[in-house]
C-alpha cells in the first residue's frame, strides 16, 4: 500500500475527544424526540457489528447487491471503461470492493473513511489483493467535500457508494452529499451506487431486528462508545432496540427505548428520559426507480444505467456528474 496523501484528520479536543461526535450527541439528547445520526455507529466495534449484521439470514441487502455485481459485472465495466481511479465513500471490507475492482482494470483506488484503524486495515487487505494496484486510503469526514491524495488527479474518478448508505440520511443530507461527491469527483466522473427498495413491511422489519439480536447490539453499541468517549453513564440494559417502519417517508427507523424512567449524564450534561420515550439512532429510506432518480438529479448526477437483483429487493445505479446547467 502506499502512504497516504492528502490525509484528513478528525477534529479532536485535547483530550482526544471526536467535536463533532460531542456536539451531535448532546444536541440530539437536547432535542424533544431524542436523536444521533446514524454516522456514529461505526466505531471499529459498530464497523465489525455491521459485518456481522451483512451475513445475518434476514439481512438481504448485501447478499442483493454482491448478485448484481456479479451478474451484471461485464455489461457494468462496458459502460465505465477502464482506467478510472475508484473512489469509495466508506472503506470496502465486503466482497463488493474486490468484485468491483476485478470487473474494472481501474486505475487506483482511494477508499475514504472516518473510521481509521477500520480504513488502515481494509485498505491494506485490498492492497494485497490487488498487487500492483495504488491504494491511497484517506482517512476523512466524506459528509464534506475530500481532497483527493495527488497521485489521481487528472484520472478519470468512479464514485463507489454500495450498501445503501444513502438510504441512511434524510432526504436533504444526502442531497447534500451527492452534491459534495460531485464537488469531490468533479465533473465527468461516474458514481455506481447502491439504492435499497421499497418491498413488504415484514421482510424490512425482520431484516433491521434480526432473530439472533446482532442488530440490537449494534444499536446498544452506540451507547456504549457515548459512555466510554464522551464520558456518560447511560445505563445501556435499560434500552431495547426497535425497528418501525414509518411509511410517511418509506423508511425503517431504528429506536433505544427507555424500559424505565431514567436520567444519565454525557460530558457533564444531565438527561432525562420517561419510560417508553425513545433516542431515534437511524434512518435506513427504501426507495422506488423514481425517488432514486430524484434524489441523484437533485445531487447533480444523471442517472445512466440501472441494475436489480433476481428477487428486486435492491438497486445499483450507475449515474454520471452533469455540468451545471439551468432549467428545464
Ligand atoms: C449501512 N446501512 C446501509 C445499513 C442499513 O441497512 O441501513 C445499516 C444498518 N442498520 C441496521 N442494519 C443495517
Amino acid at each position: 500500500m502506499n502512504s497516504p496523501k492528502g490525509l484528513e484528520l478528525v477534529e479532536r479536543d485535547a483530550g482526544g475527544v471526536d467535536l463533532a461526535f460531542r456536539a451531535d450527541v448532546l444536541a440530539g439528547l437536547a432535542e424533544q424526540q431524542k436523536a444521533i445520526p446514524a454516522r456514529w455507529f461505526y466505531d471499529d466495534a459498530g464497523s465489525q457489528l455491521f459485518e456481522d449484521i451483512t451475513r445475518l439470514p434476514e439481512y438481504y441487502p448485501t447478499r442483493a447487491e454482491t448478485e448484481i455485481l456479479r451478474a451484471r459485472a461485464g455489461e457494468i465495466a462496458q459502460l465505465i471503461g477502464p482506467g478510472r481511479a475508484v473512489v469509495e465513500f466508506g472503506s470496502g471490507s465486503s466482497v463488493k470492493t474486490p468484485l468491483l475492482l476485478s470487473a474494472i482494470a481501474p486505475a487506483a483506488y482511494v477508499p475514504l473513511d472516518i473510521a481509521g484503524d477500520f480504513l488502515r486495515a481494509a485498505a491494506a487487505d485490498l492492497a494485497a489483493k490487488f498487487p500492483g494496484l495504488p491504494v491511497w486510503p484517506v482517512e476523512a469526514d466524506f459528509m464534506r467535500r475530500v481532497e483527493l491524495p495527488d497521485a489521481v488527479e487528472g484520472q478519470p474518478k468512479l464514485g463507489f457508494f454500495p450498501g445503501s448508505t444513502i438510504g441512511n440520511m434524510v432526504a436533504r443530507t444526502a442531497t447534500d452529499l451527492l452534491r459534495s461527491m460531485r464537488e469531490t469527483l468533479g465533473v465527468g466522473a461516474l458514481l455506481l451506487i447502491g439504492m435499497d427498495l421499497v418491498k413488504d413491511t415484514d421482510v424490512l422489519i425482520a431484516a433491521y431486528d434480526d432473530a439472533a439480536g446482532v442488530t440490537a447490539r449494534f444499536n446498544r453499541n452506540l451507547i456504549h462508545r457515548i459512555n466510554r468517549e464522551l464520558d456518560g453513564d447511560i445505563p445501556a440494559e435499560l434500552f431495547a432496540h426497535e425497528a418501525r417502519w414509518n411509511d410517511t417517508y418509506a423508511r425503517i427507523e431504528m429506536h433505544l427505548v427507555a424500559g424505565a424512567d431514567v436520567s444519565f449524564t454525557v460530558s457533564g450534561r444531565r438527561f432525562a428520559m420517561l419510560a417508553g420515550e425513545s433516542i431515534h439512532t437511524e434512518n435506513s429510506h427504501k426507495f422506488t426507480r423514481r425517488t432514486a432518480n430524484m434524489l441523484l438529479a437533485a445531487g447533480g448526477w444523471e442517472p445512466r444505467a440501472r441494475w436489480t437483483d433476481s428477487e428486486n429487493r435492491f438497486s445499483l445505479l450507475l449515474a454520471e456528474a452533469r455540468p451545471p446547467r439551468s432549467a428545464p
